[in-house]
Order: structure tokens, then sequence, then C-alpha cells
């Protein structure tokens, strides 16, 4: 069950600790032990960005974040780096140091694309990797090694061997959310933002009607009510959103009559069923910009909420709070620290990176969409078979 936080600022919620290890103390004491301080050069070079997060730092916590943020900026600069940041960053990161920020398939883009020679991944593990992959040359850094996912952890390289002998010819559809040896076993990629186009795509390439899409259980159901293929799905889990339920959303109808559910597709398939609308990160982003609703819920990671706030401040935002403690290992200290450091480095085998390569690359060659997948909701659940 996601713990509902009811309050228009986050900050306005003690309890609600969507900054781990940096609050107000904790990020002073941060700045202090790097020597950096809130000086009048500082406040001059930070004020504008503090415009992006005062909705939910207080103006009397920006002295402790200021000068970290200043100083990330200034070694971006120096070592020609830039920072992809996931929609699960924190807001100071999200919105003060992130260079490019979005959802997995547009920081995949993005790291294909760009010409720094650095790359701070302000994600998890699999993305500095998606990261590796498709830019060998540059040096890609993840700010803190443990940033992992239950999703890219519930699947080994070697258990997609097994699955491909168990069903020859069934083309293996990949999301991300995996470890490089997994992708290089897979023969596509596929994100929450393009899923449907992909295991299409793959059916009619193999010539099958069916397709093995792992390793996210919950996912692969919600892709099998919008589409004529048959999925073979593996049972790995989203450890953030199979928290979620529909009596949570029965809960929220009730409490806020009018309020508009939004799920991300890593939602158990009875939370789509019951949610208003579904998509990827972005896509979620894209239909609170753009759809204004009155007041809206989104059943997803905490952070989502205040990072889209900034660009919709009419909105009334309901925040769960199902943190990802992979994604909030990655702070500003770390982001300073990986930079000054230039740790910690992200290697991949070059045998694997070609392999994982070619299934990314398939990916990113599929015609570009106007806009990310709507998922179907209120869909009734369709028989997978899981192995
Ligand atoms: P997207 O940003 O691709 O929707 O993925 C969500 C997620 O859980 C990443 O870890
Ligand atoms: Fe993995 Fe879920 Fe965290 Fe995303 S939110 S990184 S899928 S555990």
């Amino acid at each position: 069950m996601a713990r509902i936080i009811d309050a228009p600022l986050r900050h306005a919620d003690a309890d609600c600790e969507t900054r781990p290890g940096i609050g107000q103390w904790g990020a002073l004491d941060a700045s202090t032990k790097r020597g950096l301080a809130f000086t009048p050069a500082v406040k001059r070079e930070t004020d504008a960005l503090y415009e992006k997060v005062e909705h939910v730092i207080p103006p009397f916590e920006w002295p402790a974040y200021a000068p970290l943020i200043a100083a990330i900026n200034r070694l971006k600069r120096e070592k020609n780096a830039v920072i992809l940041a996931h929609n699960y960053m924190t807001s100071e990161i999200f919105h003060c140091v992130g260079d490019f920020r979005g959802d997995s398939l547009q920081l995949a883009r993005e790291a294909a694309r760009t010409d720094a020679k650095v790359i701070v991944q302000a994600g998890v593990h699999f993305m500095a990797e998606t990261s590796k992959i498709l830019s060998p040359d540059k040096t890609v850094l993840i700010p803190d090694m443990r940033a992992g996912c239950s999703l890219a952890a519930s699947i080994t390289g070697a258990d997609v061997r097994l699955i491909k002998e168990r069903f020859p010819g069934v083309p293996v559809v990949t999301y991300v959310n995996t470890s490089a040896d997994v992708k290089a076993e897979s023969d596509i990629t596929c994100t929450s933002s393009n899923a449907v186009q992909v295991v299409e795509w793959a059916a009619k390439e193999w010539n099958s009607d069916r397709v093995i899409l792992i390793p996210d259980e919950y996912l692969a159901k919600n892709v099998a009510t919008m589409t004529t293929v048959k999925i073979i799905a593996w049972h790995g889990r989203c450890e953030v959103h199979e928290r979620f339920s529909a009596e949570d959303i029965v809960e929220l109808r009730a409490a806020h009559p009018g309020i508009v559910v939004l799920a991300h597709p890593e939602c158990p398939p009875d939370v789509m069923a019951a949610a208003d609308y579904a998509g990827s990160t972005a896509a979620l982003a894209n239909y609170v910009t753009t759809r204004r609703p009155g007041k809206v819920v989104l059943l997803t990671e905490c952070s989502m909420s205040d990072n889209v706030a900034q660009a919709a401040p009419d909105v009334d935002f309901i925040r769960p709070c199902n943190l990802c403690p992979h994604m909030k290992r990655i702070t500003l200290e770390a982001i300073h620290d990986a930079l000054v450091e230039m740790k910690h480095e992200v290697t991949i085998d070059e045998d694997v990176r070609v392999r994982a390569k070619q299934a990314i690359d398939r990916m990113l060659a599929l015609p570009k969409t106007d806009k990310p997948l709507d998922f179907e909701t209120g869909a009734r659940e369709v028989a997978v078979e899981v192995v």
C-alpha cells in the first residue's frame, strides 16, 4: 500500500523523506565537508535555478543545496560532462544540475547523440550501462554503484539462454531495465514508451505469433491487453510499482472526488484497470502538463510529482510516497564526488557490449512516434504464460 502524502508542498510534511540523507542539515554538512559555502557569488550563480525548485525547497534550505549545485555545474564545464537525469531524480538534481531530463527512452537517445566527453548518469546502473553501450568512447560515471533495480536483478543472461532453449524461434524482447548481459542475449530492447510497437515489430520480423517479453511480469501483462501477439513473460517485479493496489485507487477516489489517477505500466494489471490513464514517466508528465487535471495522483515514484509540479503549478497533486531506494542513492554530494574523482566508471566487456548494442540499436531504429505510448486502462486481464 502506498503511503499517501496529502500535502500541496512536500516539505510541509516532515515524514516525507523524498530526499533521504540530504535534508537541510545533511546538505549543509555535505557542502561544509567539501569546503563549499553559500557565498554572494554562489547566490548570484544559483538564484535563477532556485526558481525551478522553490515549490519543493523552502528558502531557508536553499543555502545548504546551492554550493553543491554551483560546484557541480562548474565541474561539468571543466570536464566537458553532461548529466542525464531520470524523471525519478529529486528536484534539486533534476532541475538544477541535469542537462537532459526524461524517461529511459529519452535518456538512451541522448546518450547516443551527446558529444560531451563524460556522461554522469543520474539514474540507476542499467541506465548507465545503456549509455556506455551506446557511447563506448565516453567515460560513463554512476555516482553510486549500489543504485540497482529489482527488475534488473530478477534475471541473468543464463536465464535468457534457458528461456530461448525452451522457446526456439520466438523473438526475445527485453525491457531496458536489465543488465548488459541480458540485453546481449536479446533480439531487441523496449521501454514503457514503445513496448507495444516493439512487440508487434518483433512478431512480424520473426514471423511468430508469440513474443518473449521479459523481465517485468506486470508490464508484459499490461502490454498483452493491447496486442493480439501472445506474450511469454518472466516473473520480475518493480519493487516500487508492485506496492500500489486497486484498493489504493478506491480510497483515493473516495477521499478526493474527481481526482485523475495516472499509473505507470510497471503497476499490477488491476491498478491499470482502475486508473484513468497509464504510460511511461514521460507520458505521465506529458498528460499533466498538457491536460492540466484539477487534481491528480501519479502512481509511480515519489519524485515524479515534485518534478512535474514545476511546469504545472495550477495542478493539485496528491502524493503517493513509494520511494525507489536505488534512485535515491543518487544525491548531489555523490554526483559532486563522482565528478571530482571521476568515479565510478561503468565498463562492459566488449563482446557483451556489441551484442547488447545490436538489441538497443534495433529499438532506436524503429520509427520515432510523436508521443510516448498511451497504455490501455479499464481493460480486462489477458492470459499470459509466465516462465
Ligand atoms: P520510464 O522512465 O522509462 O517510464 O521507466 C520507469 C522506471 O522505473 C525506470 O526505472
Ligand atoms: Fe527499478 Fe522500479 Fe526503481 Fe525503476 S523504480 S529503478 S524499475 S526498482
